[in-house]
């Protein structure tokens, strides 16, 4: 089998690894991702690296080499809700097919795969948990905070034969990291529409996450008059108009509210208290912070015309990161020794290589993905887009490699 096939059909198993019968959900300590993370422990032991797993629950795959700094190739191997198979998966199996691929090569560093185990944040609403540990940007503060369940990321972790208590020796210092370069389906149109199959990424996009609380008062729906009611839903519903508003006035900015809870939540009974998820991004700073600040006002000043009150509690707050041009001019060069066209692009989706430029230049290839479809279960990539996105990482770890090593030839 290719090695493109064998990325494909590993894809597939891990796909069968979920929380919900019928489709695709692995959040962050769950059993689906532990079987999804025995699976790829496994492929990476078969690929002759050494498995270890840090104190959240990450695993990493490691060949030694010439020097004690890594290069670490990767992404996430949790999904969101109703996934499709390829957003973070086909990023640590391209890694795992090169690092086959290189078996047998002297390098002169080692060489890491790393699968994170949430970038989603659909468990706990915090992006890049995975990656925010070697990065050094895990608060602590955050174990206690609690899933749908009421059940705390500390314990959560330790369900998971993880250690909460030990988090910050997770930590990775850039004396220990080359660098980190991450495969991921494009997400957007823009390769699918330019017919071809990579890109290379410029930066990602900044974004804010916060929870926004509604409260008024509960009250009989047949019974209370329209002028007394202190509706939490029907505020919320004016405000999430004004999230839509705000973020079509203003080209770079895209804000969701994607997740809604109602209370008590029965048909006959006025809401009293709603929560919702807010997600604003840009690929500036500027603009995302003063849209976040206006949005803030205006949930305020909706509940106050209501009467009701509301709580605004920001769960994560990540800058723009542009990737690091000599990484990003190696694997251009990469994609062109390959034969193809390297367009680059800018990232609106959020990727683990944001959290590791804390430590580590980083670069980003991206894969064509059919109709820029993503977090929906109709992703899809093609073999021979795989085998390229295999074979230009395979080439940027080389020319990483000779650009260490005088004697060879390739520069950076
Ligand atoms: C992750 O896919 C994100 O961009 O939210
Ligand atoms: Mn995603
Ligand atoms: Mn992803």
């Amino acid at each position: 089998m290719s090695d493109a096939r064998t990325v494909l059909e590993r894809c597939d198993l891990l796909a069968g690894c979920s929380e919900d019968p019928g489709r695709l959900t692995r959040t962050f300590a769950t059993p689906a991702l532990d079987e999804a993370r025995e699976l790829v422990g496994g492929w990476m032991r078969e690929a002759g690296l050494d498995t270890r797993r840090d104190p959240l629950g990450n695993l990493f795959g490691r060949r030694p080499g010439g020097g004690e700094r890594a290069l670490m190739l990767g992404s996430h191997i949790d999904t969101v809700r109703d996934a499709g198979r390829y957003d973070g998966p086909l990023g640590v199996l391209v890694a795992l097919a090169c690092a086959e691929r290189l078996r047998g090569t002297d390098l002169p560093f080692a060489l890491e795969v790393a699968a994170f185990a949430d970038e989603e944040g659909v468990r706990y609403g915090t992006g890049y948990l995975g990656s925010s540990v070697p990065a050094g940007r895990f608060d602590e503060a955050w174990l206690e905070r609690v899933d749908a369940d009421g059940t705390t990321l500390a314990d959560a972790i330790r369900a998971w034969g993880a250690r909460p208590e030990t988090i910050a020796d997770g930590r990775r210092t850039p004396e220990e990291v080359l660098g980190y370069a991450e495969v991921h389906i494009e997400q957007g149109p823009v390769l699918d529409d330019r017919d071809l199959p990579v890109g290379v990424v410029t930066g990602i996009a900044g974004q804010t996450r916060a929870r926004v609380t509604f409260t008024g008062r509960a009250g009989h729906a047949g019974t209370t008059p329209m002028e007394v009611r202190r509706d939490a839903l029907a505020a919320a519903a004016e405000w999430i108009a004004a999230v839509e508003a705000v973020a079509r006035d203003d080209d770079g900015l895209v804000a969701t509210v994607g997740e809604l809870t109602a209370e008590p939540g029965a048909p006959n009974v006025i809401p009293g208290r709603v929560t919702a998820s807010l997600d604003v991004r840009h690929p500036e700073d500027g603009p995302r912070e003063r849209a976040v600040a206006v949005l803030r006002e205006r949930a305020v000043r909706i509940a106050a015309a209501r009467g009701l009150q509301t709580a605004w509690d920001e769960l994560q707050s990540t800058a723009a990161v542009p990737c690091s041009p000599e990484l990003t001019e190696a694997l251009a060069a990469a994609v062109t020794d390959a034969g193809h066209e390297a367009p680059r692009l800018a990232s609106g989706a959020g990727h683990d290589a944001a959290m590791m430029a804390t430590i580590a230049p980083v670069a980003m290839l991206f894969v064509r993905c059919a109709g820029g479809v993503s977090h929906h279960p109709d992703e899809s990539v093609r073999p021979g887009d795989v085998d390229v996105a295999i074979d230009v990482t395979t080439r940027f770890v080389e020319r990483l490699a000779a650009a260490q090593n005088p004697s060879r030839k390739t520069s950076l």
